[in-house]
């Protein structure tokens, strides 16, 4: 047995438009870096925290990995000292399922420390122990179980967790832009409206089938006309600068829909091929740069792998 492990976890686009709280996929950059070794005095400690401009706690049951690997550890009746390093390479409030990241490697980390004892997506529940806190107590899993899957998933339910892998076509290419400003998903669930009007609603469950249906068949068309939201971004999209500067842009240069990645600030564009998603992204950059406000760029496509031992 190895005394020491390094995993990583992907960022993941929540929500995808019309499926708020239900779905999300993983992208390949940025990732989250988190290194568990045994030591002799027990416990679990996390020992350092890089790359997070001293934002996060280093308190176990205060931080999100903290929370998910003291929970799995209580699950397998681990009673030994831990040690925990997180190297956060993926901005904090970002859209991008940062939190989640950290849970889902630090799971997949310990998991894999202790020889496996469990597959990998009975993990789930200990990472959104983990995503819990920073969530204001509201449990959603579109960051955490596509981060842990790997791929595009639909959460069915919460409560009981059922969570559907959905086939993607080869050729989708998600463009995400991260503007430098930080939204934090408690703000801007707190900023929604409780109530749906029926109209829009059956706008809404119209488009979330009808994605679904596009990925599975390959339907480049219905995939576009479904990736709509009625209900929250014209909400959220008041706290994102630029945003339909932004969005037209990408739409103008041909990508299938854009939309606001999780809570953003992040916005996600999907389309064909690697050439038009890096054409969409030095566009949608172009708006950002004419207001002053910086950002990164991440090219990808659907990251099927999910988290893994470096
Ligand atoms: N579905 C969540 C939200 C994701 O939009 O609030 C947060 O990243």
């Amino acid at each position: 047995m190895k005394d020491e492990i390094t995993a990583i976890a992907t960022a993941t686009v929540s929500n995808v438009a019309c499926g708020f709280d239900i779905m999300g996929f993983a992208i390949d950059k940025p990732v989250d870096k988190v290194k568990i070794r045994f030591t002799k005095k027990p416990g679990i400690k996390i020992k350092k925290i890089k790359g997070d401009n001293g934002k996060l706690p280093l308190d176990m049951r205060k931080n999100t990995l903290g929370v998910a690997v003291q929970s799995l550890a209580n699950y397998l009746n681990f009673k030994d000292g831990l040690e925990i390093e997180l190297y956060k390479q993926m901005p904090l409030g970002s859209g991008l399922g940062s939190s989640a990241a950290s849970a889902v490697a630090g799971v997949f980390a310990l998991n894999e420390l202790l020889g496996k004892p469990l597959q990998k997506e009975d993990l789930l529940p200990f990472a959104l122990d983990g995503e819990k806190i920073t969530s204001g107590g509201v449990l959603h899993a579109d960051n955490v179980a596509p981060s842990l899957y790997g791929g595009f998933v639909v959460i069915r339910s919460t409560n009981p967790l059922d969570v559907i892998r959905i086939p993607t076509p080869k050729n989708l290419f998600c463009t995400v832009i991260h503007p430098h400003i930080e939204i934090k998903t408690s703000k801007a669930r707190k900023i929604l409206s409780k109530q749906i009007p029926l109209k829009k609603a059956v706008l809404q469950w119209g488009n979330v089938a009808g994605l679904i249906a596009g990925l599975m068949k390959s339907d480049f068309d219905l995939i576009s006309r479904s990736l709509q939201d009625v209900i929250i971004e014209p909400q959220r999209s008041a706290l994102i600068p630029g945003y339909y500067d932004i969005k037209n842009s990408a739409l103008n240069a041909g990508a299938l829909g854009v939309n606001i990645s999780g809570s953003g600030p992040s916005i996600f564009a999907l389309s064909t091929s690697d050439e038009l998603a890096k054409k969409i992204g030095v566009l949608m950059k172009k708006v950002l740069n004419k207001i002053c406000i910086d950002s990164d760029l991440y090219i990808s496509t659907i990251n099927h792998k999910g988290p893994r031992i470096i």
